[in-house]
Protein backbone atom coordinates (compact mmCIF):
# COMPACT_ATOMS: atom_id res chain seq x y z
CA UNK A 1 0.00 0.00 0.00
CA UNK A 2 1.50 3.21 -1.26
CA UNK A 3 1.51 6.16 1.68
CA UNK A 4 0.77 9.60 0.11
CA UNK A 5 1.35 13.18 2.02
CA UNK A 6 1.16 15.73 -0.88
CA UNK A 7 -1.61 16.71 -3.34
CA UNK A 8 1.14 16.51 -6.28
CA UNK A 9 1.99 12.96 -5.00
CA UNK A 10 -1.44 11.76 -4.99
CA UNK A 11 -2.35 13.19 -8.24
CA UNK A 12 0.73 11.29 -9.82
CA UNK A 13 -0.39 8.14 -8.53
CA UNK A 14 -3.93 8.82 -9.96
CA UNK A 15 -3.03 10.04 -13.43
CA UNK A 16 -1.19 6.18 -13.18
CA UNK A 17 -4.11 4.14 -12.42
CA UNK A 18 -6.00 6.31 -15.28
CA UNK A 19 -3.52 6.00 -17.69
CA UNK A 20 -3.97 2.10 -17.22
CA UNK A 21 -7.68 2.29 -17.42
CA UNK A 22 -8.58 1.74 -14.12
CA UNK A 23 -11.77 2.70 -12.26
CA UNK A 24 -11.07 4.83 -9.39
CA UNK A 25 -12.75 5.05 -5.85
CA UNK A 26 -12.43 7.10 -3.02
CA UNK A 27 -13.46 6.17 -0.01
CA UNK A 28 -12.74 9.50 2.33
CA UNK A 29 -12.10 9.02 6.37
CA UNK A 30 -11.38 11.16 9.42
CA UNK A 31 -9.20 7.29 10.39
CA UNK A 32 -9.28 5.56 13.49
CA UNK A 33 -10.57 3.04 11.69
CA UNK A 34 -13.36 0.94 13.13
CA UNK A 35 -15.77 -2.01 10.68
CA UNK A 36 -17.93 0.15 9.61
CA UNK A 37 -15.02 2.28 7.89
CA UNK A 38 -13.72 -1.04 6.58
CA UNK A 39 -16.72 -1.90 5.07
CA UNK A 40 -16.25 1.31 2.78
CA UNK A 41 -12.97 0.45 1.83
CA UNK A 42 -14.50 -3.19 1.51
CA UNK A 43 -17.41 -1.79 -1.02
CA UNK A 44 -15.41 0.55 -3.03
CA UNK A 45 -12.94 -2.64 -4.05
CA UNK A 46 -15.95 -4.30 -5.35
CA UNK A 47 -16.95 -1.04 -7.43
CA UNK A 48 -13.23 -0.16 -8.97
CA UNK A 49 -10.09 -1.74 -9.45
CA UNK A 50 -7.94 1.13 -7.64
CA UNK A 51 -9.04 2.27 -4.01
CA UNK A 52 -7.59 5.71 -2.63
CA UNK A 53 -8.31 6.04 1.27
CA UNK A 54 -8.10 9.51 2.18
CA UNK A 55 -7.44 10.19 6.21
CA UNK A 56 -7.68 14.08 7.46
CA UNK A 57 -9.33 15.06 10.38
CA UNK A 58 -10.64 17.78 8.91
CA UNK A 59 -10.31 21.02 10.95
CA UNK A 60 -13.25 23.13 9.18
CA UNK A 61 -15.93 20.72 10.45
CA UNK A 62 -15.52 21.45 14.03
CA UNK A 63 -16.54 24.37 16.11
CA UNK A 64 -13.89 25.76 18.38
CA UNK A 65 -16.12 24.31 20.83
CA UNK A 66 -15.50 20.75 19.58
CA UNK A 67 -13.34 17.89 19.99
CA UNK A 68 -10.96 18.26 17.19
CA UNK A 69 -7.93 18.34 19.75
CA UNK A 70 -8.94 15.12 21.39
CA UNK A 71 -10.20 13.17 18.42
CA UNK A 72 -9.16 9.86 18.54
CA UNK A 73 -6.14 9.09 16.36
CA UNK A 74 -4.01 6.04 15.95
CA UNK A 75 -1.75 6.39 12.27
CA UNK A 76 -0.02 3.25 12.38
CA UNK A 77 -3.10 1.23 13.35
CA UNK A 78 -4.98 2.38 10.46
CA UNK A 79 -2.69 1.83 8.02
CA UNK A 80 -2.18 -1.19 9.47
CA UNK A 81 -6.07 -1.95 8.78
CA UNK A 82 -6.22 -0.46 5.08
CA UNK A 83 -3.09 -2.74 3.92
CA UNK A 84 -5.00 -5.79 5.10
CA UNK A 85 -8.40 -4.38 4.01
CA UNK A 86 -6.50 -4.38 0.13
CA UNK A 87 -6.30 -0.30 0.02
CA UNK A 88 -3.79 0.40 -2.92
CA UNK A 89 -3.42 4.05 -1.50
CA UNK A 90 -3.68 6.38 1.78
CA UNK A 91 -3.84 9.70 1.34
CA UNK A 92 -3.10 11.97 4.67
CA UNK A 93 -2.40 15.40 3.94
CA UNK A 94 -1.53 17.50 6.94
CA UNK A 95 -3.98 20.36 7.97
CA UNK A 96 -1.34 23.42 5.51
CA UNK A 97 -1.38 21.01 2.86
CA UNK A 98 -4.84 20.76 2.05
CA UNK A 99 -5.87 24.27 3.55
CA UNK A 100 -3.53 27.09 1.97
CA UNK A 101 -3.25 29.81 3.88
CA UNK A 102 -6.03 32.51 2.76
CA UNK A 103 -8.79 29.81 2.05
CA UNK A 104 -11.51 31.55 1.69
CA UNK A 105 -13.83 29.46 -0.52
CA UNK A 106 -17.00 26.94 0.82
CA UNK A 107 -19.45 24.89 -0.57
CA UNK A 108 -22.49 25.68 0.92
CA UNK A 109 -25.44 22.90 0.23
CA UNK A 110 -28.62 24.94 1.63
CA UNK A 111 -31.72 23.44 2.72
CA UNK A 112 -30.22 20.10 3.97
CA UNK A 113 -27.23 21.77 5.90
CA UNK A 114 -29.25 23.62 8.57
CA UNK A 115 -31.48 21.05 10.19
CA UNK A 116 -30.77 18.16 12.25
CA UNK A 117 -27.05 17.83 13.03
CA UNK A 118 -26.84 21.42 11.08
CA UNK A 119 -29.23 22.94 14.16
CA UNK A 120 -26.53 22.31 17.00
CA UNK A 121 -23.46 22.14 14.27
CA UNK A 122 -23.96 25.52 12.00
CA UNK A 123 -20.85 25.67 10.27
CA UNK A 124 -20.42 21.47 10.35
CA UNK A 125 -21.64 20.61 6.89
CA UNK A 126 -20.03 23.82 5.31
CA UNK A 127 -16.62 22.00 6.40
CA UNK A 128 -17.87 18.30 4.97
CA UNK A 129 -18.71 19.76 1.56
CA UNK A 130 -15.45 21.94 1.19
CA UNK A 131 -13.34 19.48 2.14
CA UNK A 132 -15.21 16.36 0.44
CA UNK A 133 -15.29 18.68 -2.53
CA UNK A 134 -11.57 18.82 -2.59
CA UNK A 135 -10.66 15.48 -2.32
CA UNK A 136 -13.15 15.25 -5.09
CA UNK A 137 -11.05 17.50 -7.15
CA UNK A 138 -7.94 16.44 -5.80
CA UNK A 139 -8.34 12.28 -6.73
CA UNK A 140 -11.05 13.13 -9.48
CA UNK A 141 -12.69 9.79 -8.38
CA UNK A 142 -14.88 7.88 -10.79
CA UNK A 143 -16.76 6.48 -7.48
CA UNK A 144 -16.56 7.84 -3.82
CA UNK A 145 -18.11 5.71 -0.74
CA UNK A 146 -19.83 6.78 2.34
CA UNK A 147 -21.49 5.45 5.39
CA UNK A 148 -25.83 5.66 5.81
CA UNK A 149 -24.58 5.62 9.31
CA UNK A 150 -24.16 10.08 8.52
CA UNK A 151 -27.08 9.64 6.57
CA UNK A 152 -27.42 13.92 5.70
CA UNK A 153 -23.62 14.43 5.39
CA UNK A 154 -24.65 11.65 2.30
CA UNK A 155 -27.59 13.27 1.17
CA UNK A 156 -26.06 16.47 1.09
CA UNK A 157 -22.52 15.28 -0.58
CA UNK A 158 -24.68 13.61 -3.07
CA UNK A 159 -26.57 16.96 -3.57
CA UNK A 160 -23.08 18.75 -4.09
CA UNK A 161 -22.09 16.34 -6.70
CA UNK A 162 -25.82 17.07 -8.92
CA UNK A 163 -25.26 20.48 -8.44
CA UNK A 164 -21.60 21.16 -9.34
CA UNK A 165 -21.58 18.41 -11.67
CA UNK A 166 -19.21 16.55 -10.03
CA UNK A 167 -17.87 13.68 -12.78
CA UNK A 168 -18.33 11.42 -9.44
CA UNK A 169 -21.00 8.53 -8.45
CA UNK A 170 -21.93 7.97 -4.93
CA UNK A 171 -22.36 5.01 -3.18
CA UNK A 172 -24.08 5.09 0.48
CA UNK A 173 -23.37 1.64 2.60
CA UNK A 174 -25.18 0.47 5.11
CA UNK A 175 -24.38 1.08 8.82
CA UNK A 176 -22.27 -1.66 10.32
CA UNK A 177 -23.11 -2.14 14.28
CA UNK A 178 -21.86 -3.63 17.72
CA UNK A 179 -23.45 -6.59 18.50
CA UNK A 180 -25.70 -5.21 21.04
CA UNK A 181 -26.89 -2.87 18.00
CA UNK A 182 -25.09 0.33 18.76
CA UNK A 183 -23.46 2.26 15.61
CA UNK A 184 -19.55 2.00 15.12
CA UNK A 185 -18.10 5.49 15.70
CA UNK A 186 -14.60 6.39 16.19
CA UNK A 187 -16.17 8.76 18.98
CA UNK A 188 -17.57 5.51 20.88
CA UNK A 189 -13.82 5.41 22.34
CA UNK A 190 -14.52 8.37 24.66
CA UNK A 191 -17.64 6.25 26.20
CA UNK A 192 -16.60 4.68 29.76
CA UNK A 193 -18.31 1.47 30.38
CA UNK A 194 -21.33 2.98 32.06
CA UNK A 195 -22.02 5.40 29.13
CA UNK A 196 -21.20 2.73 26.83
CA UNK A 197 -23.93 0.77 27.93
CA UNK A 198 -26.52 3.58 27.98
CA UNK A 199 -25.05 4.43 24.54
CA UNK A 200 -27.57 1.37 22.98
CA UNK A 201 -30.68 3.55 23.59
CA UNK A 202 -29.94 5.01 20.27
CA UNK A 203 -30.38 1.49 18.36
CA UNK A 204 -33.34 1.15 21.08
CA UNK A 205 -35.39 4.06 20.16
CA UNK A 206 -34.97 3.08 16.05
CA UNK A 207 -36.10 -0.45 17.04
CA UNK A 208 -38.84 1.13 18.74
CA UNK A 209 -40.08 3.86 15.84
CA UNK A 210 -39.55 0.55 13.34
CA UNK A 211 -41.98 -1.31 15.53
CA UNK A 212 -44.76 1.64 16.56
CA UNK A 213 -44.68 2.09 12.10
CA UNK A 214 -45.47 -1.30 11.30
CA UNK A 215 -48.07 -1.70 13.92
CA UNK A 216 -49.91 1.51 12.56
CA UNK A 217 -48.90 4.42 14.30
CA UNK A 218 -49.49 7.45 11.93
CA UNK A 219 -48.46 10.64 14.27
CA UNK A 220 -44.72 11.53 14.20
CA UNK A 221 -45.77 13.29 17.17
CA UNK A 222 -46.59 10.28 19.31
CA UNK A 223 -43.38 7.78 17.98
CA UNK A 224 -41.21 11.18 18.34
CA UNK A 225 -42.81 10.98 22.36
CA UNK A 226 -42.22 7.39 22.87
CA UNK A 227 -38.54 7.60 21.19
CA UNK A 228 -37.90 10.41 23.88
CA UNK A 229 -39.42 8.29 26.72
CA UNK A 230 -37.57 5.37 25.72
CA UNK A 231 -33.73 7.36 25.63
CA UNK A 232 -34.62 9.42 28.77
CA UNK A 233 -34.65 5.88 30.92
CA UNK A 234 -31.12 5.38 30.28
CA UNK A 235 -28.81 7.41 32.86
CA UNK A 236 -26.30 9.69 31.19
CA UNK A 237 -28.47 10.56 28.14
CA UNK A 238 -29.06 14.18 26.73
CA UNK A 239 -31.53 14.20 23.47
CA UNK A 240 -30.06 16.42 21.13
CA UNK A 241 -32.38 15.90 18.57
CA UNK A 242 -35.16 13.49 17.51
CA UNK A 243 -36.21 13.72 13.47
CA UNK A 244 -38.72 12.14 11.71
CA UNK A 245 -38.96 13.08 8.17
CA UNK A 246 -38.35 12.71 4.00
CA UNK A 247 -34.80 10.98 3.75
CA UNK A 248 -34.95 12.63 0.54
CA UNK A 249 -35.76 15.93 1.35
CA UNK A 250 -35.00 16.08 5.18
CA UNK A 251 -38.22 17.78 5.78
CA UNK A 252 -39.62 16.71 9.02
CA UNK A 253 -43.51 15.21 8.76
CA UNK A 254 -46.33 15.18 10.90
CA UNK A 255 -48.03 12.17 9.72
CA UNK A 256 -45.71 8.66 8.89
CA UNK A 257 -45.23 8.79 5.21
CA UNK A 258 -42.78 5.72 4.12
CA UNK A 259 -40.08 6.03 3.66
CA UNK A 260 -39.64 7.60 6.64
CA UNK A 261 -35.87 9.14 8.06
CA UNK A 262 -36.07 8.38 11.71
CA UNK A 263 -32.58 9.88 13.38
CA UNK A 264 -31.58 10.66 16.27
CA UNK A 265 -28.40 12.73 18.22
CA UNK A 266 -28.43 11.68 21.37
CA UNK A 267 -25.44 12.85 24.20
CA UNK A 268 -24.25 10.13 26.57
CA UNK A 269 -21.67 11.93 29.05
CA UNK A 270 -20.46 14.29 27.42
CA UNK A 271 -19.99 12.49 24.08
CA UNK A 272 -22.68 13.22 20.88
CA UNK A 273 -23.82 10.07 19.53
CA UNK A 274 -25.77 9.62 16.05
CA UNK A 275 -27.72 7.29 14.39
CA UNK A 276 -30.63 6.66 12.10
CA UNK A 277 -32.89 4.36 10.07
CA UNK A 278 -35.48 4.27 7.11
CA UNK A 279 -38.64 2.88 7.76
P1 LIG B 1 -15.59 9.56 9.46
O1 LIG B 1 -16.44 9.87 10.64
O2 LIG B 1 -14.20 9.02 9.67
O3 LIG B 1 -16.40 8.57 8.56
C1 LIG B 1 -15.87 8.16 7.32
C2 LIG B 1 -16.95 7.38 6.58
O4 LIG B 1 -17.28 6.21 7.33
C3 LIG B 1 -18.26 8.19 6.43
O5 LIG B 1 -18.77 8.01 5.13
C4 LIG B 1 -19.15 7.57 7.49
O6 LIG B 1 -20.53 7.66 7.19
C5 LIG B 1 -18.68 6.13 7.46
N1 LIG B 1 -19.04 5.42 8.69
C6 LIG B 1 -18.76 5.79 9.97
N2 LIG B 1 -19.30 4.92 10.85
C7 LIG B 1 -19.94 3.97 10.11
C8 LIG B 1 -20.69 2.79 10.43
N3 LIG B 1 -20.90 2.41 11.68
N4 LIG B 1 -21.20 2.07 9.41
C9 LIG B 1 -21.01 2.45 8.12
N5 LIG B 1 -20.30 3.54 7.75
C10 LIG B 1 -19.77 4.29 8.73
O7 LIG B 1 -17.57 11.19 7.93
C11 LIG B 1 -16.44 11.62 8.03
O8 LIG B 1 -15.40 10.88 8.57
C12 LIG B 1 -16.05 13.00 7.54
O9 LIG B 1 -17.14 13.88 7.73
C13 LIG B 1 -15.58 13.03 6.06
C14 LIG B 1 -16.67 12.56 5.10
C15 LIG B 1 -14.32 12.15 5.90
C16 LIG B 1 -15.19 14.48 5.68
O10 LIG B 1 -14.21 14.98 6.52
Amino acid sequence: MKVVETKDDARKLVRQWKEASSVVGLVPTMGYFHQGHLSLMEECKRRADRVMVSLFVNPTQFSPSEDLDSYPRDLERDKALAERCGVDAIFIPGEEEMYLPGHRTWVTVQGLSEGLCGRSRPTHFRGVATVVAKLFNIILPDVAVFGEKDFQQLQIIRQMVRDLDMPVEIIGCPIVREPDGLAMSSRNAYLNEEERRSAVCLFQALELATRLVQEGVESCGAIQQALRQKIESFPFTKIDYIFTGDPQTLEPVERVKRPLLVALAVFVGSTRLIDNTVI
